[in-house]
């Protein structure tokens, strides 16, 4: 006889892959979406098992699942075929995460109430995985005290997670909190609860992006930084259970879910930023490109343009280091933990080293900018990770995974390894 599948906390960097979801669809008609969330959690690796509602079915068929899973879908308690070849006790013990999504008022009711009167409901009760909730439906519906109350009873008596609702236009032509929310956001709340949670409750600041240093208002001294390194930091963190403060520069891409993000424009807004952020920060890792210089004096108005061949002189003045600052204030102190990057283009483990002593840095990531597939506004990163004990080499890669072989290291550093 084969018990329930024993679940261990997965690689952060990759949790959904093997992973085994039973993804219960609800009657609501954002149904339609949970087949973006199949899709998704399916690209991500997952093995994923779908049981519908009778009601879900009249929103979306179950031969969409079917196609996107290359799995049966579970429709019917009461079928002699379904439950042979699927069966609820079987879903329920194999999974590594149960997620409903649309979670309607009327499953959450019936959840609450300890129903297993259908497919659904029956692989709910009889799982022992975590249970992570999307609610969807009308605004009155989720404000109602009734359905608060059963939301709260299946988080503080249950112990399931929920993610969403989102707030907005909704099908029902109101406009408030009741929609599901984003699939993707649906399938990194996944990623999270099956991650290992080792940054559980620490503290963590992130400073990503460029900053743009004011020479009028509308022309700035900048550098091409995106971003891009920063936030996927961030969303590792968060994704491991960290408390995460990410202070933004000028970026395009959007701060990821679940992170209070300060943003800021120049290195002097930066560093008042990053003054009430680290009071009481465990890590700071310091991602940003902070402009080394500004101009002097930024003027108040437009600059009016000269003639041809007329030339101009912007004169800059040096910024504060922040991460030396950092250090310096830190002093023998261990906390907070501080990380630095080190972008170079050529001796690029020797500079690491000395940035590590001058900036008095716990770790420094080196970047080989000049390097193609790494550094600046692009998707891979190739790092060494510098630190007192020495240099070692993290395999080239997407920034999200690089982001989580860094938080590897603090993480080890933090328990003093
Ligand atoms: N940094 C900082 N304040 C600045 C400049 C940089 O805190 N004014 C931080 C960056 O966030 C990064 C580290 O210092 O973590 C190294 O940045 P980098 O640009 O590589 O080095 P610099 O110190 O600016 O030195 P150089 O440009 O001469 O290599």
């Amino acid at each position: 006889m084969s018990g329930p599948r024993v679940r261990q906390p997965r690689d952060p960097a990759a949790p959904l892959e093997g992973a085994r979801i039973t993804l219960c669809v609800g009657g609501g008609i954002a149904a339609y979406k949970a087949a973006q969330v199949a899709r998704l959690l399916d690209k991500a690796g997952a093995i994923v098992d779908v049981a519908m509602t009778k009601r879900a079915q009249k929103f979306v068929g179950p031969m969409t699942f079917q196609a996107l899973t290359r799995r049966p879908v579970f429709t019917d308690l009461f079928s002699l075929t379904d439950e042979a070849n699927i069966g609820h006790i079987q879903l329920a013990d194999t999974a590594d995460l149960v997620i409903v999504a649309p979670a309607t008022a009327n499953i959450i009711a019936r959840l609450a109430a300890g129903a297993a009167d259908d497919a659904v409901s029956s692989v709910i009760l009889a799982t022992k995985a975590p249970v992570l909730l999307a609610p969807s439906m009308n605004v009155n519906m989720w404000s109602h005290p009734l359905t608060q109350a059963n939301v709260r009873r299946l988080v503080d008596v249950a112990g399931y997670k929920t993610v969403g609702p989102g707030t907005g236009f909704l099908a029902c032509q109101w406009n408030g909190p009741g929609r599901l929310a984003e699939p993707t956001d649906i399938v990194e709340a996944a990623a999270h609860y099956l991650s290992v949670q080792d940054l559980a409750g620490v503290k963590l600041v992130v400073s990503a992006g460029p900053t743009y240093e004011a020479i009028d208002p509308v022309r700035f001294v900048g550098n091409r930084s995106s971003g891009k390194m920063g936030v996927a930091l961030a969303a590792a963190a968060r994704r491991r259970g960290a408390d995460v403060r990410l202070i933004l520069g000028p970026s395009a891409i959007p701060p990821p879910l679940g992170v209070t993000t300060t943003s800021v424009e120049s290195a002097a807004q930066m560093q008042w930023a990053l003054a009430d952020a680290t009071k009481d920060a465990d890590v700071v890792v310091m991602t940003a490109a902070i402009a080394d210089y500004r101009p002097a004096h930024a003027a108040d108005q437009k600059i009016k343009r000269g003639e041809i061949g007329q030339t101009m002189t912007v004169e800059l003045v040096a910024n504060p280091d922040l991460l030396a600052e950092l250090g310096k204030a830190r002093g023998d102190a261990t906390r907070p933990l501080l990380v630095g990057f080190a972008a170079e283009t050529n001796d690029v483990i020797e500079n690491a080293r000395k940035k590590l002593a001058s900036k008095r840095c716990d770790l420094v990531v080196a970047n080989d900018v000049g390097e193609p597939g790494s550094g600046f506004a692009v998707d891979t990163n190739h790092v060494t990770l510098v630190d007192r004990t020495g240099a070692v080499d993290v395999p080239a890669g997407p920034k999200s995974v690089v982001a989580h072989r860094i938080l590897d290291r603090v993480v080890a550093l933090r328990s003093g390894r």
